[in-house]
């Protein structure tokens, strides 16, 4: 067991940690003067190092998650990956099927492929047959229709010739298998919720019902993705979650910026792990049930930063964080047009930041479980690898065409159309593309989008800091 490795988390203060964890990093840092990457608990990514921590210390590869427990050999692994971030990532998945000339696992036509009747037959064919994993890391989710939905399947434009009212193909990026212990609601749309943690509510996230979500999402995960003869046992599942469960996952270390706890910063997984957290913590319409007011600086990981001197590239580097930072919780952003937003406060224009959405503090997901549709489905940024639907009210007869329809394929609501949760928002250097349907190819991307989707004016300074400050994450 390395030095990094052999510290067990304690009780004591938030200061108390970080300074721990200071020292942890900086005794990890100097063990890699190469560059590489220290310790198997640190990975290299786009633009500095990788970090999971765990309670134990090391990674517990003998855990099922690691093992196949269905017919097809996936694991959960085979899909959630320490080194990205714990989903997977195009470049990972090219070298994947170049070293298996497109056999490994993943590539499996279930939902790995396009459409189940893709032509797999030969290298070429598969790398066709594969081409959402390979280019964008996303799989093919099937739902239908719900039965007593307010809303009909009237046209589909399916690349694939596959999607119907009984299965439409929903193409969907892996959600981390990590930091778990913050969610307010599981899957992009909520489906595997176990209990609704919406607000009003007068207490935190009873970790039962996480749990149970997190069990049911498990067994669904080796019927589905691993096509199970049958559910794997209690003790199987309770491995899982608990394995899962144990994971804190962040950016510990920029390329330029150095060490992101270095100086008193809070970057990195130890902190993260050892955050308080309720559901409705921050809450961004008053919605917390300690009564506390929502306050929209929600990140304070570089606090410490904004009073440092120097020009050199470190110092630089460290004060565009920090500028990015600051942005994130404080540049006006005109909300307009979000359904489960604009629509359920009965506002149509809200003034707010991106931490209107993003609450947690210091983690970015938003703190209750409200599915929201900022408008990344919509007919105009539709691709066309991707498919097309279009979906007719029954009773009102309007219609609106999406790439995925989101919540609404769960409560059939015409109003849910287009809905996904505020994912959160830390160790993303490792896991891009982002959003669900893997559209914002790096952070610049995402920010450009938000810069667009609200007219936010940010100039290219501001664009850059912010990039950078989400990279830090
Ligand atoms: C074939 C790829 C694949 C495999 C194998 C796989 N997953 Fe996933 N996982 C996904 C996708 C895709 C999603 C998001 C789907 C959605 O939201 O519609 C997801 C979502 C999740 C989430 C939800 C996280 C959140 O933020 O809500 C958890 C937890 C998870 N998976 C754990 C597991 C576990 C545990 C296993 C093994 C039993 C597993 N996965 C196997 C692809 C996979
Ligand atoms: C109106 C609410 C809202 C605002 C404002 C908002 N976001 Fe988001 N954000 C979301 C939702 C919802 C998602 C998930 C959308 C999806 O993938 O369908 C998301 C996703 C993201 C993701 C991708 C996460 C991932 O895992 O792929 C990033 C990064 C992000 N937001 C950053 C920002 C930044 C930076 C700002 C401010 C410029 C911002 N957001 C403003 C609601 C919001």
């Amino acid at each position: 067991m390395s030095l990094c490795e052999c510290f067990a988390p304690g009780n004591a203060p938030l200061r108390r940690l970080t300074m721990l964890a200071l020292a942890i990093a900086s005794v990890c840092a100097t063990a890699a003067p190469d560059g590489n990457s220290p310790d198997p608990l640190t990975t290299p990514d786009a633009s500095g190092w990788l970090r999971t921590f765990t309670p134990a210390g090391t990674i517990d590869t003998g855990n099922p998650f690691f093992q196949s427990l269905g017919t097809n050999g996936r694991s959960c692994n085979s899909c959630h990956r320490q080194a990205q971030g714990w989903t997977v990532t195009p470049a990972e998945l090219q070298q994947r099927f170049s070293a298996t000339q497109g056999t490994d696992p993943i590539f499996r036509t279930n939902d790995g492929s396009v459409s189940p009747f893709a032509d797999v037959s030969t290298v070429a064919a598969r790398r066709n047959a594969y081409a959402m994993l390979l280019n964008r890391g996303l799989i093919r989710v099937g739902l239908p229709i719900p039965a007593n939905a307010q809303f009909s399947l009237t046209a589909v434009d399916d690349p694939y010739h596959y999607a119907s009212a009984a299965e439409l193909s929903l193409f969907r990026r892996p959600l981390p298998a990590t930091n778990l212990g913050f969610l307010t609601t599981v899957m992009w749309d909520g489906r595997e919720t176990a209990a609704p943690f919406l607000p009003p509510m007068d207490a935190g996230v009873d970790s039962a019902d996480l749990d149970a979500s997190l069990t049911s999402q498990a067994k669904d995960a080796v019927l589905g993705h691993a096509q199970g003869a049958a559910a794997p046992s209690a003790a199987v599942l309770a491995q899982i979650v608990g394995f899962e469960s144990s994971l804190s996952t962040a950016q510990i270390r920029d390329d330029y910026a150095g060490l992101l706890n270095n100086d008193d910063a809070l970057g990195g997984p130890r902190v993260l792990a050892n955050l308080r957290f309720h559901v409705g913590i921050n809450d961004a319409l008053g919605a917390d049930p300690t009564g506390a007011a929502f306050d929209p600086s929600a990140m304070h990981l570089f606090d410490a930063w904004a009073t440092q001197h120097g020009n050199g590239r470190s110092e630089r580097a460290r004060a565009a964080i920090q500028r990015g930072e600051v942005l994130f919780n404080t540049f006006p952003i005109t909300i307009t047009g979000v359904a489960g937003l604009n629509d359920v406060t009965g506002q149509p224009s809200i003034q707010g930041h991106c931490s209107t959405c993003h609450d947690t503090p210091n983690v970015g997901n938003h703190s209750v479980g409200a599915p929201l549709d900022i408008g990344l489905t919509v007919a105009a940024r539709r691709t066309p690898d991707m498919p097309l639907y279009t979906l007719t009210n029954n009773q009102t007869g309007a219609s609106v065409q999406t790439t995925d329809p989101g919540r609404a394929l769960l409560t059939g609501k015409w109003a849910d159309i287009g809905k996904f949760k505020g994912a959160i928002l830390r160790g993303l250097a490792a896991r891009a593309p982002y959003f669900h349907n893997g559209s914002a190819a790096t952070l610049m991307d995402v920010v450009n989008f938000y810069d667009t989707r609200f007219n936010i004016g940010l100039d290219a300074q501001q664009k850059q800091d912010l990039a950078a400050f989400l990279a830090a994450l």
